[in-house]
């Protein structure tokens, strides 16, 4: 049976991928790699992997990977490894310009101790999670993965160093290098600081939402199992040793129209408040996803609605949880 590394596995995503790579293949082995990074409440990525630590399948190691060298992951990791799945990193655009140091260890360090790890280890699959946020500044909707990138956050910038990394030990060290850029996630477990999470949070409590911009801005949302589905395919792709490959759902929803959403799935009223598009931020994200559907059979299969219900399904049912933290 195969053994997977996920790493950043007690996160939002990770988690999620874990449960239905479980779910699609019994026995298997997945070591999970998680330092329950501060950026938001240990409690909640315990909550995430909770059902799973009795599962003699799973093997979790608390390991900061921006300053665990690759002959330490060696000594702890010792059985072969039939591919890393690398989530882990320091997320979000706006925390990144207050500290782009944190996030150039975890994101680009932290993945180079990886590959390290990968070649000492000849670990030949490496599935990475990159960012739409690469594209920056870029009006050629909707974007392609061939389009010249223009980053403008530090949080970008580390992804796409994170690509080129990849590449570089793709050619020299023959690692088969996946890079997916995915195109902002939500679902079960999402982010607390992710704009779906928080407004419907705002909203239960009768505070005000804040709506950057005037609404216009605009994202494609995917919905989380629909990522999954693409990490999972990209897991078993071999045809060639490096892509990059666009995961989004190849709608742009404008941030209005989110918002009403919202209101029409939990039946409230959101208060808003207006304030100035945000710097780092870019004003619309949009997948083109043909090359995702022809390499790895992608099919993104949730629309907004019935994602943000079954986002607003899994927050009730958790709330204890989610609204304490
Ligand atoms: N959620 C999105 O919309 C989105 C969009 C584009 C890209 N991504 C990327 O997908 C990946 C997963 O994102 P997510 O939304 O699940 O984020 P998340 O923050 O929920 O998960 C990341 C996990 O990595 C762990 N981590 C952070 N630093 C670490 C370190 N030094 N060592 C070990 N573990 C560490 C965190 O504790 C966390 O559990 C990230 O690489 C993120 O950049 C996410």
């Amino acid at each position: 049976m195969p053994h997977y590394i996920v790493t950043g596995g007690a996160g939002f995503i990770g988690s999620n991928l874990i449960k239905d790579l479980f779910r699609a293949n019994p026995g298997i082995k997945i070591t999970c790699i998680d330092n329950f990074d501060p950026f938001y409440p240990a409690d909640i990525k315990q909550f995430n992997i909770r059902e799973l630590k009795d599962d003699p399948h799973f093997h979790f190691l608390y390991c900061d990977l921006a300053t665990t060298s690759a002959n330490e992951l060696a000594e702890m990791i010792t059985e072969p490894v039939d591919a890393i799945i690398h989530l882990a990193a320091k997320a979000g655009v706006r925390p990144s310009i207050q500290n782009p140091m944190a996030y150039q260890q975890v994101n680009v360090i932290g993945l180079q101790n990886l590959l390290e790890f990968a070649k000492q280890k000849k670990i030949k699959q490496f599935v990475f999670a990159s960012s739409s946020s690469v594209y920056g500044i870029n009006d050629h909707f909707p974007w392609k993965e061939n389009e010249t990138l223009l980053p403008v956050s530090p949080y970008a910038m580390t992804k796409q160093a994170g690509e080129m990394l990849g590449h570089v030990y793709s050619k020299l060290f023959d690692i088969r290098f996946i890079a997916l850029r995915i195109f902002t996630a939500y679902g079960p477990a999402q982010r607390p600081d992710l704009a779906i999470h928080k407004f419907i949070k705002a909203i239960l409590r009768d505070e005000p939402i804040t709506m950057y911009g005037d609404g216009s801005t605009s994202r494609d949302y995917t919905f989380v199992s629909d990522i999954v589905s693409g990490i999972m395919a990209a897991v078993k792709y071999d045809k060639t040793d490096f892509e990059i490959i666009n995961l989004g759902n190849n709608y742009s929803i404008p941030l209005k129209e989110l918002i009403k959403t919202i209101e029409e799935v939990i039946g409230k009223q959101a208060i808003i408040e207006q304030l100035p598009e945000q710097a780092g931020d870019v004003s619309k994200t949009f997948a083109d996803i043909t090359k995702a559907k022809t390499l790895l059979g992608y099919d993104p299969q949730t629309n907004l609605k019935g994602g943000i219900a079954k986002f607003y399904e899994w927050f009730k049912k958790n709330e204890d949880i989610v609204l304490r933290n």
